[in-house]
């Protein structure tokens, strides 16, 4: 099964960003995620909605292994399912209160998710199926958020016609992996890596070329 991350997996942000034990939120047309790591090392993506009272879970903290709402406290484990409800210690909470969860992988030095209906298989993974080799390690640069379509970015860095991450033809400062979250119609975060070879000076200037890319794309928007 060929995974195209444009419209399967899609790069929410660099792995290297994520600490163990934080939690941080990212949008993907229009959809807030909630993006945390536990203590294992393990990166999870949820919906960023508690399903309490819909506070925001990104804002939350984690506890003993879960993800804690910041609201009333309710924590949610790995799977999603309500572990504890503090007003209510004794409760054992019932299978059907539970965040939503997506499909999660780290590949490439980066986090990506796509949707996942309850109950289905995790889709196969199969990132960087574009004709390149993504293999070896990627550093992280940096990520910047443009505000210029997703597509618009997409041709301004010199990806392949109708994707949204691949590395780059053209030699950039070196072998360059460059994916983009779509946020919205007018918005997106351009996410850069290097191979993993590049020594400080390179990834200096290909950080600076992340931002004169973006001046491009803004300015063509
Ligand atoms: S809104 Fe999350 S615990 Fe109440």
């Amino acid at each position: 099964m060929t995974a195209d991350p444009g419209d399967g997996w899609h790069a929410l942000m660099l792995a290297m960003d994520l600490e163990p034990g934080s939690v941080a939120g990212c949008v993907l047309r229009g959809r807030e995620l909630a993006v945390w790591r536990d203590a294992r090392g393990v990166a999870h993506v949820w919906d960023d909605r508690c399903p309490h009272r819909g506070m925001r879970l990104s804002l939350g903290f984690l506890r003993e292994g879960t993800l804690a709402c910041l609201y009333h406290g309710w924590r949610f484990g790995p799977d999603g399912r309500c572990a504890h409800i503090p007003a209510h210690p004794e409760l054992s909470p019932p299978a059907t209160i539970r965040a939503a969860p997506w499909a999660a992988v780290e590949r490439h030095g980066l986090i990506w998710a796509r949707p996942v209906a309850e109950g289905a298989e995790v889709p196969g993974v199969e990132i960087g199926a574009d004709g390149h080799v993504w293999t070896g390690a990627w550093t992280g640069v940096r990520s910047l958020r443009v505000g210029a379509p997703a597509e618009r970015v997409a041709g301004v860095i010199g990806l392949a016609a109708g994707r949204l991450a691949g590395v780059l033809d053209r030699d950039v400062h070196g072998a360059v992996l460059a994916a983009i979250l779509p946020v919205d119609g007018d918005a997106c975060m351009l996410h850069v890596l290097a191979g993993s070879m590049a020594g400080a000076a390179r990834l200096h200037a290909l950080a600076d070329w992340a931002r004169d890319m973006r001046g491009c794309a803004e300015e063509a928007a």
